[in-house]
């Protein structure tokens, strides 16, 4: 038994501790925001953030996440658009979408902790979400976008 802390609401899953967090979110708690890509931490659809910091979590284990913080795309913005959100919205940044739920996490993990990025920080820090779109210009015009709305630049 592990309890986990799942956009602000405690959760008590039975699972073996090797389980990815990816499987207890979506398929024990029916948190589907989180995608299935690659299962191996190099496409970043899974990503979300754990106390804070983005994280894979294809590859992250329960038992190594027992007790942390989890953030989904679910709760971001707390009900209302996170300014990402609003950035990715006005700049028609997702096609499919099936990348996006990832792609918005990282990018506000990032403002977290660089609140005015260059093309460089943004390359470097986005370089592991894929897209098989091909939306990643569109992406570094919406993270710029949602700096200055944060307050960034
Ligand atoms: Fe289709 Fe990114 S919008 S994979």
């Amino acid at each position: 038994m592990f309890d986990i802390v799942v956009n602000g609401l405690r959760h008590r899953v039975d699972v073996v501790p090797e389980m990815p967090l990816l499987w207890v979110l979506r398929d024990e708690l029916g948190i589907t925001g989180p995608k299935y890509g690659c299962g191996i931490a190099q496409c970043g659809a899974c990503t979300v953030q754990v106390d804070g910091a983005a994280v894979r979590s294809c590859q992250a284990r329960m038992a190594d996440v027992a007790g942390k913080e989890i953030t989904t795309i679910e709760a971001v913005g707390k009900g209302k658009l996170h300014p990402v959100q609003e950035a990715w919205i006005e700049h028609q940044v997702p096609q499919c979408g099936y990348c996006q739920a990832g792609q918005i996490i990282q990018a506000i993990s990032l403002l977290e902790s660089k609140p005015a990025p260059t093309d460089e920080d943004i390359n470097e820090v986005m370089s592991g979400n894929l897209c098989r779109c091909g939306t990643y210009e569109r992406i570094r015009v919406a993270i710029h976008a949602a700096a200055e709305k944060i307050g960034g630049k």
